[in-house]
């Protein structure tokens, strides 16, 4: 049964984009202030870089007060934030949050992914937990502003990238569970290779956790908040003792995502025929935009365009629908269950070569790469497009430098 989402945000719009009350200051970038700064780090190399350990120089500040609305924004050196200890992001998790990256490519541009997607998708997140609007085409012009400061921190190598971290807090100094009408909003940057470290040109395995659920009909799943993610971190220690890497996520045995990552598998249906089957955005699946991009791409092929490596017989069909563990079992168990594969902004696409589920490991072909011919293909088409190599219905754009 489809779920009706709530209304995403309550609040006028102009142009589709949600607006502060009436009266108070929208977020503006013609009032931006930057102050550089005067003590740049030193860039680690790249074979050091862990996943979200480093992070640049700067970053990009605006408070929301009922009064004034949207603060001018700030572009200043990276540091600590002094916030009240009874602010609602600590007490009652008023905590949204984006994940995108910039890249730079062969022409030294540097570019952003589908970047229109996170916008939206932050404000609808905002939105949910009635933290304010805030002009989405303002905060993207912002991020780019800041990603062309930053830019020195972008590794020029394929894989790599600048992985930005776009933040609204709840800041209303209270107890009261009231929504937050003070906000704050920032964006961090930090450098970033391979999520699963540098070399892991290997297969994932997952656990199917049946004990505890990410999301429920009705529930915040669809949505990128803090809160999604707490009680997901006890479940993962809990995998990788067990000797996995994450964490499969289930609901009445139907396939949600796993880890922080949304879920593809490929079925056969004859030698030219393979099914991209992904779960549908019932609610409780991140709207992920590397998961869109995934879609779109099999779906183009090879009618639209041929992915890399995969032969213009082959015809992949693009499926959002309900996955059960009991249908991973069966087309495993016909030999049908080529492969499967996790996304999202991290990790791009991953193979993944095992899932432990009741006890036994249903088993994936190894490859050498990593990943299976459909998620490879996707992989590689998907890196060509961040970094410009291949362009593709505008999904790559390229950053706006400091003048224009
Ligand atoms: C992302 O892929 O950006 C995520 O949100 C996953 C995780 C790093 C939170």
């Amino acid at each position: 049964m489809a779920i009706q989402l709530p209304n995403p945000i309550d609040a006028p719009r102009v142009n589709g984009h949600a607006k502060s009350r009436p009266g108070v200051a929208e977020l503006d970038p013609s009032r931006l202030n930057v102050t550089v700064t005067q003590s740049p780090k030193s860039i680690p190399p790249v074979e050091t870089l862990k996943f979200g350990q480093t992070m640049t120089d700067h970053m990009l500040i605006a408070s929301y007060d009922p009064e004034h609305g949207w603060s001018d924004p700030e572009i200043k050196p990276y540091g600590p934030i002094c916030l009240d200890p009874a602010s609602s992001c600590f007490q009652y998790s008023t905590n949204v949050f984006e994940g995108m990256k910039a890249y730079v490519g062969p022409d030294g541009e540097v570019r952003l992914f589908r970047p229109d997607l996170n916008m939206a998708r932050m404000r609808r997140s905002a939105g949910r937990v009635a933290l304010p609007p805030f002009d989405t085409d303002a905060l993207l012009t912002l991020i780019q502003r800041l990603v062309q400061l930053e830019s020195r921190w972008i590794p020029n190598i394929q894989g790599y990238s600048l992985y930005l971290r776009p933040t609204i807090i709840g800041t209303r100094p209270n107890l009261g569970v009231t929504a937050s009408d003070h906000a704050l909003l920032y964006v961090i940057c930090s450098p970033a290779g391979p999520y699963f470290g540098a070399g892991s040109a290997r297969q994932i395995s997952l656990l199917a956790n049946v004990d505890v659920v990410r999301s429920w009909p009705g529930g915040t799943g669809g949505y990128k908040l803090a809160l999604n993610y707490a009680p997901t971190l006890k479940p993962q220690q809990s995998a990788e003792l067990q000797g996995y890497n994450q964490v499969l996520w289930l609901l009445d045995g139907k396939v949600t995502e796993a880890g922080a990552m949304n879920f593809f598998a490929v079925v056969k249906q004859d030698e030219n025929n393979w099914d991209v089957i992904t779960p549908p955005l019932d609610g409780t699946i991140l709207p992920g935009v590397t998961r869109d991009s995934c879609i779109a791409l099999s779906a183009a092929h090879p009618s639209r365009t041929t992915l890399p490596h995969l032969p213009e017989t082959l015809h992949l069909h693009a499926h959002e629908r309900t996955l059960t563990m009991s249908d991973l079992k069966q087309w495993h168990a016909e030999g049908r269950l080529l492969e499967a594969f996790t996304v999202g902004t991290a990790v791009v696409v991953t193979g993944v070569g095992r899932i432990g589920y009741d006890r036994t490991d249903i088993v994936l072909p190894e490859h050498a790469c990593g990943r299976g011919p459909v998620a490879r293909a996707l992989y590689e088409r998907i890196v060509e497009i961040q970094e410009g190599k291949f362009e593709w219905e505008g999904w790559s754009v390229v950053c706006k430098t400091a003048n224009a």
